[in-house]
């Protein structure tokens, strides 16, 4: 296993959109224990492939430290609840913090490691995680979705030549 490195925002590579994956061998396998073992080196709770600059789609959520990370693989969110604000941090945007709208109840279709596929309805941070990831597999960050106040507030952090932590 190797911990792999990760693309940080503005690198183009991130908005680029993920291809669906199609065969499930064993390069699919190592990449996925790689990619396990970079996210448990983190503080992070997900992490999906373009972020190891493998446009894929491919998603490891890890909400809970004490339970094994869960991998989706194509996935495909179905239905999801209305959206409430979520405090998020992105290991592609070190140093923003920010609230976002997220639903945080996702019904979701995917692979899994083995190819085999599977429904599951999400809850809390496993949804919130889950639809995280997958606006990646898209070229989406966090920072699309603040809202124009938010914007306007890092515009004129820039321009102030600090850091704002951005507030909703
Ligand atoms: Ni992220």
């Amino acid at each position: 296993m190797a911990k792999l490195n990760i693309l940080e925002h503005p690198d183009p590579r991130l908005r680029e959109p993920s291809a669906p994956v199609e065969t499930f061998d064993q390069a699919l396998r190592t990449l996925l224990d790689d990619m396990i073992e970079t996210l448990r080196a983190t503080s992070a709770i997900g992490l999906a492939a373009p972020q190891v600059d493998v446009r894929r789609r491919i998603v490891v959520c890890r909400t809970d430290p004490a339970r094994e990370p869960r991998v989706f693989i194509n996935p495909e969110i179905t239905g999801s609840s209305r959206p409430a604000y979520i405090e998020e941090q992105c290991l592609s945007v070190p140093g923003e913090k920010g609230l976002v709208m997220r639903p945080t109840r996702v019904s979701v279709r995917a692979h899994d490691a083995e190819g085999v596929r599977f429904h599951d309805k999400l809850e809390d941070l496993d949804a919130v995680c889950l639809h995280h990831e997958v606006d990646h597999l898209d070229g989406t960050l966090f920072i699309d979705r603040f809202s124009l106040w938010q914007r306007l507030g890092r515009t004129a952090g820039r321009l102030l030549g600090r850091r704002p932590a951005p507030s909703p």
